[in-house]
C-alpha cells in the first residue's frame, strides 16, 4: 500500500513508461496479435493474499497487459473511428483520478457541475450551435442517443410512459445507414425495434427527406405515432450527411422530436466553412457529438445538447430524500439530465484541451486531417489496381483494391477481405471495412491526434505491398 506522502517517489517510473509509451507507440503492431485467452491465462485465478510493490506491477503491465492491447493512439490507427487523446487530456485525467469527485450533483462538487456548463457553452459557441441549447456530458453517444430517445417518448406521451409503460405504436425514424445505437435504444426505451423505420437513402447515402415524409404521413394515417427522427452527421460507414434543413422542417410539419447524432464528424463544426451541414439546426430538439472521437479528448466524454433542458430534466429527475439539497432549481444537478446517478467529472478535460490547444490549435489540426485524407485519396486515385468506392469526406475515405482483369463484384468483395485481414495481420496499420450495397470497402481514417504525412505514406506503402503479395499468390 502507498501513502500519500510516497507518491512522488513512487510515480517516477510510471511518467517514464507513459512517456516511453506515447513516444514509442508506433513500435508496437497497431493491431494486438493475442489469441483469445493468452492474456487472461497469465493472470492468476485469484487475487494476492499479500500487497504486491509497484515494481512488479509495471513489469506485468508491460510484459502482459501490452501484448493485448490494440494501440489506439498509434498514428498509423485508421481503423472504426479514431479515439484519440493528448497529452493535455492526460494529463486533465490524471487531475481527475487524484481529485477523484463523484459529481452527481452540484452539492457534490459545484466546480464540477459549473466547469461542466461553461465547457458546454464553450462548445456550443464554438461550434456555431443556437445560443439556447443547453449542453451535458454523457458517457457516450449510445447513452445520449438513447436519453433523446426517452425524453421525445415522454414528449410525444405526456410524460406518461415513466409511469404508465410504453404504448405499441410509437414510431421511430432514421436512415438505413443510421448508427446501431438508435436501434438499440429504441428497444431499451420500450419503443420496439420494429418501430425503427430506416429510411432509404440517395447515391451519396443520405436520408432521402421525401420517402421520410412520406412514411410520417402513411404513419399517420395507419394511427401510429411518430416519436422521433434521428438525422446523422456523419454516418459510421462513409461519414454521410443527411440533408438537415430539408429533414428539420419535415420534423416541424408533423412536430416530431429531431434528433442529430453528430458522433463522430460534430468536431469539424469548429471550422466555419462546414457549418453549411447545420443548416436547420435551429429546429433541432436534440444533438449529439463525441469529443473522444476526433477532439483529442480521452475516451470518454460524449457532449449532449438540447433546445429544452427542462423536457430533458422533466424526463429524468426523480428526488428521493436523500439527494434533497438546498440548491435545488438554484443551480444544475446533472443526475437529472440522464440515466446515472454516479458521474465522473468530464469537464475537466475538455477545459484542458480546449486551453491547451484553443480553438486555432483544434482548427489546425483538424485542417491537417482533412488534407492528409485528400493526398490518402489523390494516391490511391493515381494507382491503376485500386479504385475509390466512396469519395473523400472530411476525413475518410472508402476505397478498394481492383487488379485488372477481375470485374466481379463477389470475387472482388473476397480479395478485399483477403487483403485486409493480411494487412492487419502484419499489425504495421490498421484498417477496417464496411459493405456498401453489398461492395465490400476499406475504410481509411485519418484522425489521430499526431498522425503526419510521413504515417499516411507509410500506410499506402503497406497497402501497395501487401496488394502485390497477395497478387504473387493468387
Ligand atoms: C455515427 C455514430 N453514432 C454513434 C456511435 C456510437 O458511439 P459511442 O461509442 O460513443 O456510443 C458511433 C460510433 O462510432 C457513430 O459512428
Amino acid at each position: 500500500m502507498i501513502l500519500p506522502k510516497d507518491f512522488k517517489k513512487e510515480l517516477s517510473p510510471f511518467i517514464d513508461w507513459v512517456h516511453d509509451y506515447l513516444n514509442d507507440v508506433t513500435a508496437y503492431p497497431v493491431k494486438s496479435k493475442v489469441q483469445p485467452k493468452d492474456i487472461y491465462q497469465q493472470i492468476p485465478p485469484q487475487a494476492p493474499e499479500q500487497p504486491e510493490g509497484m515494481q512488479q506491477i509495471l513489469q506485468d503491465l508491460t510484459e502482459i497487459i501490452l501484448p493485448g492491447i490494440t494501440h489506439w493512439q498509434h498514428p498509423n490507427f485508421h481503423a472504426y473511428f479514431p479515439a484519440t487523446n493528448s497529452v493535455e487530456s492526460i494529463f486533465a485525467e490524471f487531475v481527475t483520478a487524484a481529485i477523484g469527485a463523484q459529481c452527481m450533483i452540484w452539492e457534490t462538487s459545484p466546480a464540477a457541475a459549473e466547469l461542466e456548463e461553461r465547457m458546454m457553452e464553450w462548445l456550443r459557441d464554438a461550434m456555431g450551435l443556437p445560443g439556447h441549447f443547453e449542453g451535458v456530458i454523457q458517457d457516450t453517444a449510445s447513452t445520449a442517443s438513447l436519453v433523446a430517445i426517452l425524453t421525445a417518448r415522454e414528449g410525444v406521451t405526456n410524460f406518461r410512459s415513466n409511469f404508465e409503460g410504453v404504448p405499441d405504436n410509437l414510431r421511430i425514424y432514421c436512415s438505413t445507414q443510421t448508427h446501431s445505437s438508435i436501434e438499440k435504444g429504441v428497444g431499451i426505451a420500450g419503443i420496439g425495434r420494429n418501430n425503427v423505420v430506416k429510411i432509404e437513402v440517395d447515391d451519396g447515402l443520405r436520408m432521402i427527406p421525401g420517402q421520410l415524409e412520406a412514411q410520417i404521413a402513411k404513419d399517420l394515417e395507419e394511427g401510429l405515432k411518430p416519436c422521433c427522427v434521428v438525422a446523422a452527421l456523419g454516418t459510421t460507414s462513409t461519414v454521410a450527411i443527411d440533408p438537415l434543413k430539408e429533414i428539420a422542417d419535415i420534423c416541424q410539419k408533423y412536430r416530431v422530436w429531431l434528433h442529430v447524432d453528430a458522433a463522430y464528424a460534430g468536431p469539424i463544426l469548429l471550422l466555419p466553412e462546414y457549418r453549411w451541414m447545420i443548416e436547420g439546426i435551429q429546429q433541432v430538439d436534440s444533438f449529439v457529438f463525441n469529443p473522444h472521437k476526433w477532439m483529442f479528448t480521452n475516451f470518454d466524454c460524449t457532449a449532449y445538447f438540447v433546445r429544452d433542458p427542462e423536457s430533458l430534466i422533466r424526463t429524468f429527475d426523480i428526488l428521493p430524500e436523500y439527494l434533497k439539497t438546498n440548491t435545488r432549481g438554484l443551480v444544475n444537478d446533472y443526475r437529472d439530465w440522464g440515466i446515472q446517478l454516479g458521474r465522473r467529472f468530464r469537464a475537466l478535460k475538455l477545459w484542458f484541451v480546449m486551453r491547451g490547444y484553443g480553438l486555432t490549435g483544434l482548427r489546425e489540426k483538424l485542417r491537417e486531417h482533412l488534407q492528409l485524407n485528400q493526398f490518402f485519396a489523390e494516391e490511391i486515385d493515381q494507382l491503376s489496381d485500386f479504385e475509390i468506392v466512396v469519395p473523400p469526406a472530411l476525413n475518410f475515405t472508402g476505397f478498394r483494391y481492383r487488379p485488372a482483369g477481375v470485374n466481379d463484384d463477389s470475387e472482388l468483395n473476397q480479395l478485399n477481405k483477403r487483403l485486409l485481414e493480411r494487412i492487419n495481420r502484419r499489425g504495421n496499420i490498421f484498417l477496417t471495412h464496411t459493405k456498401i450495397k453489398d461492395v465490400y470497402l476499406i475504410r481509411m481514417v485519418i484522425g489521430h491526434t499526431y498522425v503526419e504525412k510521413k504515417h499516411v505514406e507509410r500506410a499506402l506503402e503497406e497497402i501497395v505491398q501487401v496488394a502485390l503479395e497477395l497478387t504473387d499468390i493468387r
